[in-house]
């Protein structure tokens, strides 16, 4: 897989994010175990707390058209290099992984970066 690809699908759909309040765009692109590819971007409420991040955005897209496992997650914003996933959408990442080869694909300056979901979540929670 080109992972430079789905980072610009990520690149691409943080220009749609609707951050009145934080003014902090992210944009995230899954790819399934099918090879298909959904972008999501985050958008915020007036109700802080509501805050939908891109990254699960993007997995609700893919898990409505059927998908259950993803390989792959790029993530940008246009504000910070290396914008990681937070707490709880590494969890959610955690539940919907395909296998331990799932890649994490940041970029930092005009590079792609690349993390284990281990490395960012140890012992992700399990039922
Ligand atoms: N945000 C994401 O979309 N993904 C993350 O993993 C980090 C945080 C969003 C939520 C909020 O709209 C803005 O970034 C600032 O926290």
């Amino acid at each position: 897989m080109d992972y430079d690809i789905l980072m610009e699908k990520a690149i691409e759909v943080s220009k749609n994010a609707y951050v009145p309040y934080s003014k902090f765009p992210v944009g995230a692109c899954v790819l399934t175990d099918n090879d298909k590819m959904y972008a999501g971007c985050n958008f915020e409420n007036a109700s802080f707390g509501l805050t939908i991040c891109a990254e699960r955005n993007a997995i609700g897209s893919a898990i409505a058209d059927g998908e259950k496992k993803i390989k792959a997650i790029a993530i940008y914003s246009p504000k910070m290099d290396n914008c990681f996933p937070c707490g709880a959408c590494r969890q959610v990442l955690h539940e919907f992984k395909a296998d331990d080869d799932f890649e994490i694909v940041l970029k930092q300056g005009g590079k792609l970066t690349f993390y284990k979901l281990e490395y960012l979540l140890p012992e992700g929670f399990n039922l």
